[in-house]
């Protein structure tokens, strides 16, 4: 069986959940991690059973790590702002990445990604684990069979207690967040719904708030697709828990995700739950990484499509602090 070897960039929260789904890849080989805050490097190590060497397996400083440590990739799990240096310094090194979203905090610096990955002919699959996750694949499928008709309105909606878990972290600090709840639990909702409408956006309207918080908290955004759809993506950062929901609406019928559940209902006709064995299989990304790293199958995560979810959330920020409505720019050929 061939071996892929992993580092991390970043040991905190979210390593968990890597290194959780990584223990069901049998390819996958953890290598080592890097971490300003060593014991958090250190810790994550000992959980995999790596001995936590200094300078060897763990580092303080991730670029030591990328000149010391054999590997084939990297999982880049830091801040938000820190992704960019981050990715690009890895694909120079010949290494392929998994980062986590969003995957930077700029359309210029998607753009550069973009080319630094092409230039170095390595992958970057970004951690948008909807695209892995049987309900969100079977209605992008739908939607992009046609089974709904033409699209004509998609209403998004996430919520989470993000003003209230955040405060004081390096989330609600812009020079390194990038953003509040839309750049960082609202980029699924952005990306979900850029990877299911088959048409892309070209113009938005925003309305935000910042509920007293250094980010904004509180999210409106209007958009207008290419083809006439329109779209209304709301991010309420300061609900009581966590929930998502999402309804697209076609010329032939409608489908919408609320708790879980999938419901569709053709033009005219009955409703009905999506049953459990009508549903794709459910993977990872990190599953997914180390397939393409093998070269197994295509990225169904790639970085164009990151470059989309950071140019519509950016453009919403300049249309709420202007007023105006933005259009929005698709990545240069
Ligand atoms: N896909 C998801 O559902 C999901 C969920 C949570 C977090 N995330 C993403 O994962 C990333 C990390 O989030 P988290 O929840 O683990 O945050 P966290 O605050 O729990 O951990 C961040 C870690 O990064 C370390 N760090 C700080 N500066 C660094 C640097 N320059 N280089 C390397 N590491 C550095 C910190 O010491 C800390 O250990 C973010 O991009 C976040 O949006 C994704």
């Amino acid at each position: 069986m061939p071996t892929v070897r992993l580092g991390f960039i970043g040991a905190g929260g979210i390593a968990g959940f890597h290194l959780q789904n990584l223990q069901r890849v049998p390819e996958a080989k953890v290598v080592a991690f890097a971490d300003p805050n060593l014991d958090a490097a250190k810790q994550r190590a000992e959980q995999v059973g790596l001995p936590a060497r200094e300078g060897e397996t763990v580092f303080g400083d991730w670029q030591l790590m990328l000149e010391r440590v054999e590997m084939d990739g990297v999982l880049v799990l830091s801040p938000h702002a820190h992704h960019f240096e981050q990715i690009v310094a890895a694909l120079q090194r010949g290494l392929h990445v998994l980062a986590e979203k969003p995957m930077v905090v700029t359309s210029e610096q998607a753009q550069k990604v973009v080319l630094a990955a092409r230039q170095a002919g390595k992958q970057v699959v970004v951690s948008y684990q909807r695209r892995f996750t049987p309900v969100f694949r079977f209605i992008r499928d739908q939607v992009h069979k046609g089974a709904l008709g033409e699209l004509t309105f998609v209403e998004a909606v996430i919520g989470q207690d993000w003003q209230q878990l955040t405060q004081g972290t390096w989330r609600q600090m812009p020079e390194l967040s990038g953003g509040g709840m839309l750049m960082d639990s609202g980029s699924h909702m952005v990306d979900f719904v850029l990877w299911t409408v088959p048409n892309a956006p070209v113009k938005v309207s925003a309305t935000i708030s910042q509920c007293g918080a250094p980010v904004e908290i509180n999210d409106i955004v209007g958009v207008q697709f290419s083809g006439g759809a329109l779209g209304a993506l709301i991010a309420m950062g300061n609900f009581t828990h966590f929930m998502e929901r999402y309804t697209f609406v076609g010329t032939e019928g409608a489908m919408w995700l609320d708790r879980g559940q999938v419901v569709w209902q053709p033009m005219g006709g009955e409703q009905r739950v999506v049953e459990a064995k009508e549903l794709p299989p459910a993977s990872t990304p990190d599953r997914h990484f180390v397939d393409v790293v093998l070269g197994r199958v295509e990225n169904m995560s790639p970085p164009e499509d990151a470059f989309k979810v950071v140019t519509l959330t950016t453009a919403a920020y300049q249309a709420a602090a202007t007023g105006q409505t933005v259009a929005v720019p698709s990545l240069p050929a």
